[in-house]
């Protein structure tokens, strides 16, 4: 297939990228580089600079695009409770923009990076498809509103479209010279961070809370390795149905404390990881396990590197062989 890959400078959509190129698939990505890495811009894809806002003039009737994932967005849920008009004008409003594109040029079908973060504080566990979406920030808010028009597209235009939903993504992609990973600035997720202070780049890693209900104290959440995942995008590709938009949560099915995290970072590492326990975050739900056995059932997932410990594995190899050694 010829397809469009928006964020495909940034962690996860630079490792679809390699795994549809090695599938044989033909690559453009389209990304304005404002939190992404040429560095992880995949050589034999086309690179296209620019916005999802002007994703028209890429994606013309004539490019004869077959597909298009959607990665591009702004991610980080802190800021977007700070500044809510930017995540609901990049998220969104860019969103339905390449809507408009996909439209026009009539692409068949479009798999959407969503989040776990549209589900907010779950009342059940583990989380459904069918859980209630009720998102406590704004990032969560503009990835739901982007679901809520994709089921509309689908249904009056015949998009075949996906919603993939992921959990607390992690690790690397590993393969060969190819070594893809984590580098987001500022870093805002758990693995990363504590690497920063193994490596010693911060003092110590704070928890926040530790009077959760959950087996600690700490927060629980489910994590899943970045190949994986990305693996699931391949299998939606070829999943989406004209006129349906099938959405699936992607995550382990089980949880992990912040507290058991910091333990395998220590046991991969070798290192001490100081740890110091500040107030809760507004926000933060007590725990977010994922069922993902829609995933496994309808597009035949099975996840080959389940555990935390090939996932702080292969973070702590990128980090130390990509950063460290480069900076
Ligand atoms: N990392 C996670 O744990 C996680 C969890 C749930 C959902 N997601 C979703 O997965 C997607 C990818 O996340 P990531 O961790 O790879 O983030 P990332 O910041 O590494 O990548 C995002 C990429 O999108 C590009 N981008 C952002 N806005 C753009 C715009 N308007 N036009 C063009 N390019 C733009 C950035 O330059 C960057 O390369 C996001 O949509 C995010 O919401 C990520």
């Amino acid at each position: 297939m010829k397809l469009l890959v928006t964020g495909g400078a940034g962690y996860i959509g630079s490792i679809v990228t390699r795994m549809l190129l090695d599938a044989g698939h033909r690559v453009v990505v389209l990304d304005d580089l404002r939190t992404g890495h040429s560095v992880a811009l995949a050589p034999e894809a086309e690179f296209v600079q620019g916005r999802v806002h002007d994703a028209a003039e890429v994606i013309t009737p004539e490019a004869g695009f077959d597909g298009v994932l959607h990665f591009a967005a702004l991610i980080q849920a802190g800021e977007s409770m700070i500044k809510p008009e930017l995540y609901w004008q990049n998220n969104t409003v860019g969103s339905l923009a390449l809507l408009d594109a996909v439209r026009a040029a009539k692409v068949p079908r479009l798999v959407f990076s969503s989040t776990a973060a549209v589900y907010g504080n779950p009342t059940e566990l583990p989380i459904r498809e069918t859980a209630v979406t009720a998102p406590t920030n704004t990032y969560g808010s503009t990835k739901l509103a982007v679901d809520l028009a994709l089921t509309s597209e689908a249904v009056a235009h015949g998009l075949a479209a996906v919603s993939l939903r992921y959990f607390n993504v992690a690790g690397a992609y590993l393969a060969g010279s190819v070594a893809l990973g984590e580098r987001h600035a500022p870093e805002t997720h758990l693995i990363p961070i504590a690497l920063d202070v193994v490596a010693g780049r911060r003092e110590k890693l704070q928890i926040f809370g530790d009077d959760y209900p959950t087996s600690d104290g700490t927060c629980v959440r489910d994590y899943i390795h970045v190949a994986d995942l990305a693996r699931a995008h391949l299998l939606a590709l070829t999943a989406a149905r004209p006129g349906e938009h099938r959405v699936f949560n992607l995550g382990s099915g089980s949880g992990f404390t912040n507290r058991q995290v910091a333990d395998v970072v220590r046991e991969v590492t070798g290192h001490p990881l100081p740890v110091e326990v500040a107030p809760r975050r507004e926000g933060d739900p007590a725990a977010l396990v994922a069922s993902a056995d829609l995933a496994r059932t309808e597009l035949g997932w099975t996840p080959e590197k389940p555990t935390l410990h090939d996932m702080v594995t292969d973070a702590w190899a990128f980090y130390r062989d990509q950063i460290l050694e480069r900076s």
